[in-house]
């Protein structure tokens, strides 16, 4: 069974886009995508980037943990709030740590907001930076508007029948390159 790692990029104080991810992982785990495991940025306190970790003498425990999650997932579904129309410093943190770890490594991007257009101004920023990586950036959105009124606190969605409808095809395309990068590493 193939592995989706789910980064809830958050680490704000009384955030409110950790209810996609666990959506998500309920989503994943009912429909037998794959096995889901979220990442809460905000649990793991990863310290502020002064270096990547490839040129780190004395790598934090936190960072040699990102290593392992983002080396040991099939795939990589990452839920990102915009912040006046970019991503989150906590997120920049942990995807510059990296270098090769992000080769290749099939990512969907779910964006999250509180206004009405689902954080759609934060996507392409976010692509760009995972396009420098060589990261494979799956061709399709899942935007989130009215966080708050779409998921209550336990993931559940208000209109389960269309949340569901659309991350079906939404992951699909993640799951897509996933099976592709497996084929192509045959
Ligand atoms: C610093 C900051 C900037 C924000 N900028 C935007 C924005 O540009 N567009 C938007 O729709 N929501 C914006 N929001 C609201 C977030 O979309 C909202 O907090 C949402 O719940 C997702 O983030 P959260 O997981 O941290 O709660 C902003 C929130 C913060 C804290």
């Amino acid at each position: 069974m193939k592995n989706i790692l789910i980064i809830s990029s958050s680490v704000r104080t009384g955030r409110k886009s950790p209810r996609v991810a666990t959506f998500f992982k309920n989503f994943i785990e009912d429909k037998k995508l794959g096995a889901a495991d979220i990442f809460d940025l905000a649990e793991l306190g990863l310290p502020l980037f002064t270096e990547r970790l490839r040129y780190q003498e004395n790598p934090t425990e936190e960072m040699l943990l990102v290593h392992d999650k983002i080396s040991s997932a099939d795939g990589v579904l990452i839920i990102t709030p915009e912040y006046n129309g970019g991503y989150p410093a906590s997120l920049k943190n942990m995807i510059d740590l990296l270098t090769d770890e992000w080769y290749h490594k099939p990512v969907a991007i779910a964006t999250v907001s509180s206004g009405a257009f689902g954080g759609s101004q934060v996507i392409t920023s976010l692509q760009f930076s995972l396009w420098k990586l060589h990261a494979l950036i799956a061709p399709a959105m899942f935007p989130v508007p009215k966080v708050e009124d779409m998921f209550d606190e336990s993931g559940q969605p208000k209109d389960k029948e269309a949340v569901e409808k659309r991350a079906a095809s939404f992951l699909k395309e993640l799951t897509w390159l996933m099976d592709a990068n497996a084929k192509m590493k045959q």
